[in-house]
């Protein structure tokens, strides 16, 4: 068990019969869907939400029944990876490009459980550029208002065309280098029109499972 594997296997444990699970997005997420799976064969009912349409796929591939956010009136656990975790429980996400609705479903979460290698563990956030998602209107104009916040930024491509995301729109990677003020910079950033969402998770996990690659995963809350 590698430690992406080992995180994701201590996080589905907290899952019960009859809960409605968030399901996050990228490699370590991937690992608690196929966990998940493997339960749900075993006979465990859950209602699953996805955070993308990557990972509903993934989903519905392996047998878990995805329901659309608007049925349910809340979530009980929201599982998610992250790019980098500070001290506080701070994150930078949206690596993948799934931020937005990765944000809708951990804030819709009466828990959000995040769980990362040892790697994305940081002093301060911020090597990580910062994924900020725009709409593509004037998107020059909204890239302008970020680099007068103190980063630069690089409209995401992928196979040499822009990325668009879920929901139909771009992202900015914004390199601050160093973020100390996650809270303040948050802010400032959802006050630029043009801005629909940033990658900044600010004190909403309530339990990071970090996992290790001896295969031991440790939890804090
Ligand atoms: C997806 O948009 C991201 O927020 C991921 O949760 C994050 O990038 C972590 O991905 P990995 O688990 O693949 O590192």
């Amino acid at each position: 068990m590698n430690a992406k594997q080992a995180a994701a296997y201590k996080a589905v444990a907290h899952i019960k019969n009859g809960m409605i699970v968030g399901l996050g997005t990228g490699s370590t997420a991937f690992w608690a869907i196929q966990y998940l799976a493997e339960k749900v064969q075993q006979g465990l009912r859950i209602t699953a939400i996805a955070t993308s349409a990557e990972t509903e796929k993934i989903a519905r591939e392996c047998g878990i029944a995805v329901a659309e956010l608007d049925t349910v009136d809340h979530i009980d656990i929201d599982i998610d990876g992250a790019d980098e975790l500070d001290g506080e429980m701070n994150l930078i996400k949206g690596g993948g490009g799934a931020l937005l609705r990765e944000k809708i479903v951990a804030a819709a979460s009466r828990e959000f459980i995040v769980i990362a290698d040892d790697s994305k563990r940081v002093e301060i956030l911020g090597k990580f550029p910062l994924p900020v998602e725009i709409v593509s209107f004037g998107w020059r104009h909204t890239a302008a208002k970020l680099v007068a916040l103190g980063c630069h930024t690089s409209l995401r491509q992928r196979d040499a065309k822009t990325f668009i995301t879920d929901n139909g729109n771009y992202i900015l990677d914004c390199h601050f280098s160093s973020i100390p003020d996650p809270s303040a910079l948050e802010q400032q950033i959802n006050n630029i029109p043009g801005v629909v969402e940033s990658g900044l998770f600010v004190k909403m996990a309530g339990r990071v499972i970090v996992g290790y690659s001896d295969g031991t995963a440790k939890e804090f809350s």
